[in-house]
């Protein structure tokens, strides 16, 4: 089985979490679009869901298939969110933000009763940090100077593009990947990326993710924090 057929797989059992009446958070990503897509024939079938965006293109996307889209304001309280990652360790902590997206993944996986978070095997590994950098959103005021208190931390960093421009978030920042290698203490790195002035949010997602779905080779597996506890 390739890599698109293991999303699609988690995906659309993701998707089988979804009731009738609930509000529902869009991940971003390849992963997350599929879900977004299953969704969107699901409303199309006749399921009633109001949904959230965590970016503009899955706005886009979630708007193409019809399916009704509210703001995050005070009253709502999302019930289910749908979303990818780049690596998943075995507590359920995670990297997020290969999208550029991770400050408003960040706010709607917080305001979420269940997370779940959909990815292909390659994205499970042992300690977080060692195949792909911690993305961090920064204002544009003064990131060269943010990036070198991150390198403080104990990381290598470099500003994010795309075709050789800067990247630019859709809350228009920019994204400065940190390569700090395995990571020790995810949940204490997390709130030291924080605390620099000038870091918008970083893509550590601790302690929110309930339960991850595994597209593999050998069919779908998952993960939840009743099975994987804290070690
Ligand atoms: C976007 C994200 C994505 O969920 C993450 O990068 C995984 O992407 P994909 O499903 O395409 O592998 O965090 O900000």
């Amino acid at each position: 089985m390739e890599q698109p057929e293991m999303k699609k797989l988690a995906a659309e059992r993701a998707v089988q979490f979804v009731e009738d009446g609930m509000i529902v958070g869009l991940g971003t990503g390849s992963t997350a679009e599929f879900a977004i897509r299953k969704l969107g024939a699901m409303v199309k079938g006749g399921l009633h869901i109001q949904a959230i965006p965590t970016s503009q293109k899955s706005k886009k996307l979630a708007g193409e298939f019809e399916i009704p889209l509210i703001e995050l304001d005070d009253t709502v309280e999302i019930d289910v969110t749908i979303d990818g990652a780049d690596e998943v360790d075995s507590n359920l902590n995670l990297i997020k933000g290969g999208g550029g997206a991770l400050t408003r993944e960040k706010i709607v996986a917080y305001h979420t009763k269940k997370l779940i978070i959909v990815v292909d095997e390659t994205k499970i590994v042992k300690r977080l940090g060692a195949d792909f950098p911690v993305p961090v959103e920064v204002t544009k005021f003064a990131w060269a100077a943010t990036k070198k208190t991150l390198i403080d931390l104990g990381c290598t960093a470099e500003l994010r593009t795309i075709m050789d421009e800067k990247f630019i978030t859709d809350n228009g920042n920019y994204i400065i990947n940190c390569d700090f290698g395995p990571i020790s203490q995810p949940e204490v790195l997390e709130k030291d990326i924080n605390a620099i002035p000038g870091v918008v949010e970083n893509g550590l997602f601790i302690n929110l993710a309930d339960l991850v779905i595994v597209g593999s080779r050998q069919g779908l597996m998952t993960l939840d924090q009743q099975i994987t506890g804290s070690d």
